[in-house]
């Protein structure tokens, strides 16, 4: 099939400089190592150093992902985050700014972990309209700044980073042209993830509660929805693409907790080495995890040209939703890995 499309072009990943093992949490928290590892799979995690915040990630990883395209203009610049720099006006005009991309249309998008699924779908369908030509599309996201410092759940399990791709208008026949996209959202269970103050909600109450400015998570029921909900959206897309599963060869998926990637993969038959994982090394790093695992993926050669992708995200809202392309030959930088 023929007709514009968006195709990607550039790829790169930034993660701040403090690593926080599972051994320095179990220093200032109930936890443990092995709690943590055998319970998400999640052995490491990066988080910002006072006075580095979303846009400063998000900068580093856009630079990357221009490095890796080749070029060093877009016209549109959509980042997706749930950790604004401030609650108003977003942060994606002062990253394209910091980025010294021009005047250029930027907005952010928030669906959480979905965010850079949505933001992907946006900014193709943008390329696909004919309103840009080239977008850069960036997750980032610097939860340690959200977290209860005393909720070992939490702070076990999220880190903070940026990844980000770079599109252009090309042909649908291209190898690397976003094929389908996938999305979804239920508000009624909006409870199992949320920050519940800082809004006019709250604002508008006169109400304030301490600690509730802090993220809180229903860790049960949101494992329940996110397997149900990555397998479904990744099935019904293959299906609309008329892709068989056994015809995929990765599956890039929010990356979470271990046990859910080995559940969703599980559920559409996919082999593990078909699942790409990195949150070993990363955590859950929410809009940033499917373009920091890419990227992760990428570098190691567990993804190469030519393969199968489908990508999957489920997070707060609840959202979830997935996208389809055929992986082009990119360049990408190494994460750093801040030892
Ligand atoms: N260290 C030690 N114990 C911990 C702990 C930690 N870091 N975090 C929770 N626990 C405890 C709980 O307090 C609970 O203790 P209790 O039985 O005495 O009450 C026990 O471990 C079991 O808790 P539970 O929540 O049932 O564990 P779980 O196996 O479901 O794992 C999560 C908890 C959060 C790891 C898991 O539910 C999960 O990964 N959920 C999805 C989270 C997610 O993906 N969020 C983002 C979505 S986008």
């Amino acid at each position: 099939m023929t007709g514009r499309a968006a195709v990607l072009t550039g790829l790169g990943g930034w993660l701040p400089p403090v690593r926080v093992t599972n051994d320095d949490l179990a220093r200032r928290l109930d936890t443990s190592d092995e709690w943590i590892t055998t319970r998400t799979g999640i052995r490491q995690r990066f988080v910002v150093p006072p006075g580095l915040s979303t846009s400063g990630v998000a900068v580093e990883a856009g630079a990357r992902a221009l490095a890796s395209a080749g070029t060093e203009r877009v016209d549109l610049l959509v980042l997706a985050t749930s950790t604004p720099d401030h609650p108003c006006p977003a942060t994606a005009p002062e990253v394209a700014g910091r980025l010294g991309l021009g005047e250029i249309a930027a907005f952010d998008v928030a669906a959480v972990c979905t965010g850079f699924v949505y933001a992907l779908a946006t900014a193709s369908s943008m390329i696909t309209a004919g309103v840009a030509d080239s977008a850069l599309v960036i997750g980032a996201d610097t939860f340690s700044t959200i977290l209860d410092p005393g909720d070992r759940t939490t702070r076990a399990i999220f880190g903070d980073g940026a990844g980000a791709v770079v599109l252009r208008a090309g042909d649908r026949g291209e190898r690397g042209a976003l094929l389908g996209f996938d999305l979804a959202s239920d508000g009624s269970q909006a409870e199992l993830i949320t920050v519940p103050g800082g809004g006019s909600e709250h604002r508008s109450q006169g109400l304030a509660d301490p600690g509730d400015e802090f993220f809180t998570m229903q860790g049960r029921s949101v494992f329940r929805h996110a397997v149900t909900r990555m397998s479904e959206s990744s099935r019904r897309l293959a299906k609309d693409l008329d892709w068989p599963l056994e015809s995929v060869d990765r599956l890039v998926a929010h990356q979470a907790n271990i046990r859910i990637l080995t559940a969703v993969g599980a559920d559409l038959g996919l082999p593990e080495e078909k699942v790409v994982a990195n949150l070993d090394r990363v955590g859950n790093t929410v809009a940033a995890s499917i373009p920091l695992a890419l990227t992760d993926g990428v570098h190691d050669g567990s993804l190469a040209a030519g393969h199968r992708v489908l990508l999957c995200g489920f997070g707060g809202g609840l959202t979830w939703g997935a996208a389809a392309l055929e992986l082009p030959h990119l360049s990408v930088e190494p994460l750093p890995t801040h030892a």
